[in-house]
């Protein structure tokens, strides 16, 4: 699904980190600072900066947690490619030249390190969370094989904002909802246990900020880590707003 090199033997090879250095408490603008290190066998791109925080420069800075692709707080850009830090091997790179850069479409605060505000803003707006039937009590809510099946990837995405980095749509419109928010919402479209009002859902994101401001590029399919489909998402949600919208006509005539 997203081909990077087959892993070659990285072990005991030097590598070179062009990383973008940046403080918006000072006047400065951005710099790339170069480091040098060498990788053992295995080693990831969180890896390595570890190794250079430790061994040459404690002042450079980056988020992580887990170290297993799960938090989703190393989104960064590695080689022109929104991906997780952690996820990355040196050994599946081009070149030995690694260069890391912030996630677009969010103001950097330090270095690899950007402010997500907007992103979890977004993210709010739509409610993602299940809205069930409340009639329904302490009872366990039983989803059917099949329709986990068809919420499966979209369950899987860890809120990284590779997705949102890699928007175009949100590079010229920051009200723009972006991918994770819409793909969240088509997940529990699609869920059958969850019982919110669907048409005024949906009326909330029929706009040029929701649903209608993606440019159906598939860059966020191309930059999710999870291997998340956002913009199918979006086209479903697309689908079902022209279903609710017609079916609203015809309700309107027979009054
Ligand atoms: S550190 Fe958690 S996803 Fe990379």
């Amino acid at each position: 699904m997203r081909p990077r090199n087959e892993p070659t033997d990285a072990a005991n090879r030097e590598y070179v980190f062009k990383i973008l250095r940046f403080d918006r408490r000072n006047d400065q603008p951005p710099r790339f600072a170069r480091y040098r290190a060498r990788a053992q066998r295995g080693m990831t791109v969180l890896e390595a900066l570890l190794k250079i925080q430790e061994d040459q420069d404690p002042t450079l800075v980056f988020r992580y947690s887990c170290r297993g692709a799960v938090c989703g707080s190393c989104g960064m850009v590695i080689n022109g490619r929104p991906d997780l830090a952690c996820r990355v091997q040196l050994s599946t790179l081009r070149s030995h030249e690694v260069l890391l850069e912030p996630l677009p479409n969010m103001e950097v605060i330090k270095d690899l390190i950007v402010d997500m505000e907007p992103f979890w803003e977004a993210y709010r707006a739509v409610e993602p969370w299940l809205i069930a039937d409340e009639s329904h009590g302490e009872k366990e809510h039983i989803v059917s094989e099949k329709n986990r099946a068809r919420i499966d990837s979209y369950v899987n995405c860890i809120l990284c904002a590779c997705c949102y980095g890699a928007c175009p749509v949100l590079g010229r419109d920051d009200r723009y909802l972006g991918p994770a928010a819409l793909a969240k919402l088509y997940r529990f479209l699609e869920d059958s246990r969850d019982r919110r009002d669907w048409r005024k859902a949906l009326e909330r994101v029929d706009a040029e900020h929701g649903l209608w401001g993606c440019d159906t590029v598939f860059r966020c399919v191309m930059a999710c880590p999870k291997h998340v489909r956002p913009t199918d998402g979006i086209e479903g949600l697309r689908r079902r707003l022209v279903i609710e919208k017609t079916a609203g006509l015809f309700r309107r005539r027979r009054k």
